[in-house]
């Protein structure tokens, strides 16, 4: 309703959610899916009305039919964007009374996740959990339109189905009619997909759900909803040009702004070494530098003996960090201790000189060097780990968005995506240790890299790429390997004996011998690309009925215990 309706009757359905008593009129603020709308009743006009109107209270759920008139001038609210109008109430149907709700639902946001939760269907009716779930839906039909334009077509696949290693644990279903065998919710459609290039189908593509049994986190859910893609007689270049376009579409749709495309591309090492990790954060420019070779040989044994260790020292550079107060830069090096760090070192620049921390540790020849190395200029602070890389990577790449939060380095609603290209196809969690792999076992290594699978693993590069936005992975993907003998070696060098290959993935090595195409994909993670798009942090502000860090639903109880004659007929017994 806005001013152009006035003398119009209308009738207005949604839940009361303010109500107030003025100098003889009742007011009521009715909220539905559109926002907010005033009702006025005036007992003049009809006083029985206006006496049901006094009884109205928070979240009862009514229509009223009435006129739309103009509000006095001292009752106008700007702010509104019906705040020019109001309904003049002539008949009221109370559909539902509420019991008093436990928060109230306009401030929902200020109230702990736990309560919500647990009281969801209230807490959607909030604006902001209606902006979100609105903003969800209609990337979800863009991303149908513009793939559907682009000659994919959406494909279901099972999700009781074999487990698909993904990285995580699966979640099992048991089944009844085969006793002591179970079904593997999906981590992702990856072999499916697979199986549907196999199968002729040239552009496929899913808003699918995958289930994960990982440690969660505020980026995390047990069960997520990805866009999967898959295309045959593809390369790297085709897959990427695609994705962009699906990203400016969204971009445009949700923030009307255009993506400045192609998007930037960083290579997998140069990643870890700027910013510590492979999902950087790139809206603001903090970037680390390593001195190892300036401390190898220092007097600050904390430095030298790191690096004699086979360790680093690496650190960031925040301009105008030496305004930072000494409690400030202390409750910095307790936090990095409890990353994992030995501590955090650091030093002032004031009036060309180092100053402070471990400056005194140091030469000046040195300490220039180390200015030299991060262009330090007046003004600011520098902060070291010393420690094996990975401890390094940790722990920088936190302190980096902890700077970048503390000092306001990212413009409000800036957004910064890239692809970060070149991972290896495996890696160790420690020396000598098993073989993992970066992305999943279906990945091609690089072609020139094949003849060291198995001599150094660690040497072979991958054809994937991840997108990164705003230091999230929003998505990844690869071009597949095609080949069965290959895609067996793969599977072999991370540890699969020949029987479970076989036992695990011989429908899929056996599909690999009837012509495969050559072909790539990536999948998208959706909650997380809304999430990140809406610039919020919690993936759970995204999803209608999300779960808690302990994979719990609160508002239904899930997972709960089950009878015993259901355990019973599955042929499971529960220990203890
Ligand atoms: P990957 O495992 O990288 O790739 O998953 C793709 C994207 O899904 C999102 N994601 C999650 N979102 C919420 N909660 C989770 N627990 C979660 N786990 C992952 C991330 C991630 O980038 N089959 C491959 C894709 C391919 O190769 O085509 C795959 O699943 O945003
Ligand atoms: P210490 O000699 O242990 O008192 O340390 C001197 C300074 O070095 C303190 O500011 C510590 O926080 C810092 N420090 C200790 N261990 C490390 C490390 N591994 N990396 C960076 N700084 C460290």
């Amino acid at each position: 309703m806005r001013a152009g309706d006035i003398g119009r009757e209308a009738v207005l359905s949604g839940w009361v959610a303010n109500w107030r008593d003025h100098g003889g009129l009742a007011f009521i603020d009715l909220r539905d899916r559109t926002g907010l709308t005033q009702i006025v009743f005036r007992p003049e006009k009809d006083e029985q009305l206006h006496g049901r109107a006094r009884e109205l209270r928070s979240e009862f759920c009514v229509s009223v039919r009435g006129v739309v008139e103009r509000r006095p001038p001292e009752m106008a609210n700007p702010k509104l964007p019906t705040g020019q109008v109001e309904l003049l109430a002539a008949e009221m149907q109370v559909h539902s009374e509420s019991q008093t709700p436990p928060f109230s639902v306009a401030s929902s946001e200020e109230v702990s996740m736990e309560v919500r939760l647990k009281n969801r269907f209230l807490d959607l009716r909030s604006p902001h959990m209606q902006r979100n779930l609105e903003t969800r839906h209609r990337l979800m039909q863009t991303t149908r339109r513009y793939l559907d334009d682009e000659g994919f077509i959406e494909v279901e696949t099972p999700f009781l189905t074999k487990s698909t290693p993904e990285g995580a644990r699966d979640y099992l279903v048991p089944s009844r009619v085969s006793p002591g065998h179970f079904y593997a919710l999906p981590q992702s459609p990856q072999l499916f997909k697979q199986l549907l290039m196999i199968g002729g189908m040239d552009r496929y593509f899913q808003i699918v759900k995958c289930f994960r049994d990982e440690d969660l986190r505020a980026n995390r859910q047990p069960e997520f909803t990805q866009i999967d893609i898959e295309m045959s007689f593809v390369d790297e270049g085709d897959v990427m040009s695609l994705s962009e376009g699906l990203l400016a579409r969204l971009m445009e749709e949700a923030l009307h702004e255009p993506l400045k495309l192609p998007l930037p591309r960083i290579d997998y090492s140069e990643s870890l070494a700027d910013y510590g990790t492979d999902a950087p954060d790139l809206r603001f420019e903090l970037r680390i530098r390593d001195i190892s070779d300036v401390v190898r040989e220092c007097g600050f044994r904390v430095f030298s003996g790191a690096v004699a260790d086979g360790g680093q020292v690496r650190g960031l550079c925040l301009p105008e960090g030496a305004r930072m107060p000494r409690s400030q830069v202390d409750g910095l090096v307790e936090w990095a201790r409890q990353l994992g760090a030995g501590g955090l070192a650091w030093f002032k620049v004031r009036e060309g000189r180092a100053q402070g921390g471990i400056a005194k540790f140091l030469s000046e020849g040195e300490l220039q060097a180390i200015r030299e190395r991060f262009e330090a200029e007046d003004g600011s602070l520098l902060l070291f780990v010393a420690d094996r890389e990975r401890v390094c990577n940790l722990a920088l790449s936190h302190l980096r968005l902890r700077l970048a939060r503390e000092f306001n380095l990212v413009r409000q609603g800036d957004h910064a995506l890239c692809w970060v290209v070149g991972a290896p196809a495996f890696q160790q969690e420690e020396e000598g240790g098993p073989w993992t792999f970066v992305h999943h076992p279906f990945t091609a290594p690089c072609a020139e890299d094949v003849d060291k699978l198995e001599s150094a693993p660690g040497e072979v590069g991958s054809r994937s790429y991840d997108i990164v936005m705003d230091g999230q992975e929003i998505g990844g993907g690869s071009i597949r390997v095609a080949d069965a003998e290959l895609q067996k070696r793969i599977l072999g060098v991370l540890g699969y004996t020949d029987e479970e290959i076989e036992e695990r993935f011989g429908f899929f090595i056996r599909a690999l011998r009837y012509g495969p195409p050559p072909h790539g994909g990536i999948a998208f993670g959706f909650d997380r690309l809304v999430m990140t798009i809406l610039g919020i942090d919690d993936l759970r502000e995204t999803i209608a009925f999300p779960k808690t860090q302990r994979a719990v639903c609160l508002l239904t109880d899930a997972p709960s215990e089950v009878r015993e004659v259901q355990l019973r007929e599955l042929g499971i017994r529960l220990e203890g």
